[in-house]
């Protein structure tokens, strides 16, 4: 039945930070009527950057009335009703803070301010002010490969569970000499680096499960120092490259490994986000890499040899938490999977969600930064830290 569209409420947003993820929120917004029966009917009609330039890209989105360099103006728009943030670490926390104060609703990016006290400073703001819906950004588990992943192991077909890894990696920085950017500074980036970047990506889907560290290790590396600045001359980049967290997670009261890896320069991968949980009955793995395919573990009764372990392969074509157009054996991308994950945003936004997947809450992003924190002491310690 295609109707709900004509009965949709109509909702207006801004975007402020145009560069790699606003636009890439911008075009996923155009393929709104991709989705069916959704209750809201999203329109980008303001954007805001401090580079002009940047802004000259959303030209061609006929929606957009309102472009501007102070993202004051928006915060105080009244026709404005979510606001999307897509800016460096160091300014996440009074960017949010001032559209939280504001009454907007926020879709922040992670990785929800650049450390602990930022966080906790944006959660206490989204708590005075319950009127600003917020959620933060993380697109992967609407893969529908991740979907299917999740909801396997909440069937409780894995059993005890054995151990579990969620990893993303990339090997965006391995030419030593590709030219220092803000990610890849302290002063802009957090001194989590690589856990401020990928982190949240990885601890979604686990702190979504129940799986809470209650003990981690972490195994940071800054394994390039120095990069060529502006100037041509090196400078300092002092991020962790790569981080794996150990850590003991809990699921049905028993204890089990949970590792999580967040890599910059890992050869050969190409932003691979992956999610394996193993346990004595059973086990689902997903990764980007593959992205119609889960892997599933079971026993089976084989004809004439008796009963063997078994990886199958389960092709899950292009459905993820809110139906499509899409043909259902087509296969999803990255775009999809932020298109879903707005479709999650704006429905649990309107209190329509219901048992579907939802996006980032603020309780679970905060929550990131202790770890964070517990895996750079650990790191310095040489011990397990509690989160
Ligand atoms: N969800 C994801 O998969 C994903 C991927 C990449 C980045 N991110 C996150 O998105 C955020 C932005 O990253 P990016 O890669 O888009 O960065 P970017 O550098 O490409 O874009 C940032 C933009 O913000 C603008 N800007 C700077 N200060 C501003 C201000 N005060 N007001 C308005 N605009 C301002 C800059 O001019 C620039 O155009 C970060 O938090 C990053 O961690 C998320």
């Amino acid at each position: 039945m295609i109707s709900a569209a004509v009965h949709a409420k109509d909702v207006n947003i801004a975007i402020v930070g145009g560069g790699l993820m606003g636009r890439e929120i911008a075009a996923a917004i155009q393929r709104w009527p991709a989705l069916i029966d959704h209750p809201v009917r999203p329109r980008l009609t303001a954007v805001c950057d401090i580079n002009p330039d940047a802004l000259a890209w959303f030209d061609q989105i006929d929606t957009v009335t309102t472009k501007v360099t102070d993202y004051h103006e928006l915060v105080n728009d009244d026709s404005i009703d979510v606001i999307y943030i897509a800016v460096r670490h160091d300014l996440h926390e009074q960017l949010y803070v001032d559209t939280i104060s504001a009454g907007k609703s926020l879709l922040a990016e992670k990785p929800f301010g650049i450390d602990r006290a930022a966080s906790e400073t944006i959660l206490a703001a989204a708590r005075a002010h319950p009127e600003s819906f917020v959620r933060c950004s993380s697109e992967i588990p609407f893969y529908p490969g991740a979907q299917w992943a999740i909801n396997y192991v909440r069937s409780g077909a894995l059993g005890r569970i054995l151990e579990a890894r969620n990893s993303f990696r990339h090997s965006s920085d391995l030419d030593v000499n590709k030219p220092l950017n803000w990610k890849r500074q302290n002063k802009y980036c957090g001194k989590a680096g690589v856990m401020n970047d990928l982190g949240l990506h990885v601890w979604h889907v686990p702190l979504r499960l129940g799986w809470h560290p209650e003990r981690v290790y972490g195994v940071l590396q800054n394994i390039v120092a120095v990069r060529p600045g502006l100037s041509g001359e090196l400078e300092p980049c002092d991020t962790w490259d790569n981080a794996v967290i150990h850590s003991w997670a809990r699921h049905d009261g028993c204890e089990f490994p949970l590792t999580t890896e967040m890599k910059r320069i890992d050869p050969g991968q190409k932003n691979s986000w992956e999610f394996e949980a193993v346990g004595l009955d059973g086990g689902v793995r997903f990764s980007t890499s593959n992205p119609k395919a889960v892997d599933v573990f079971t026993t089976a009764d084989i004809p004439g040899i008796g009963r063997e372990q078994s990886w199958q392969r389960i092709e899950v074509g292009s459905q993820s938490i809110w139906p499509t157009v899409t043909g259902g054996i087509f296969e999803a991308g990255f775009s999809d999977s932020i298109l879903q994950m707005w479709a999650s945003f704006l429905a649990e936004r309107e209190g329509a969600l219901g048992e579907r997947f939802g996006c980032v809450r603020p309780e679970e992003a905060a929550f990131t930064h202790r770890i964070f924190d517990a895996a750079i002491l650990s790191q310095q310690s040489g011990a397990a830290q509690v989160p």
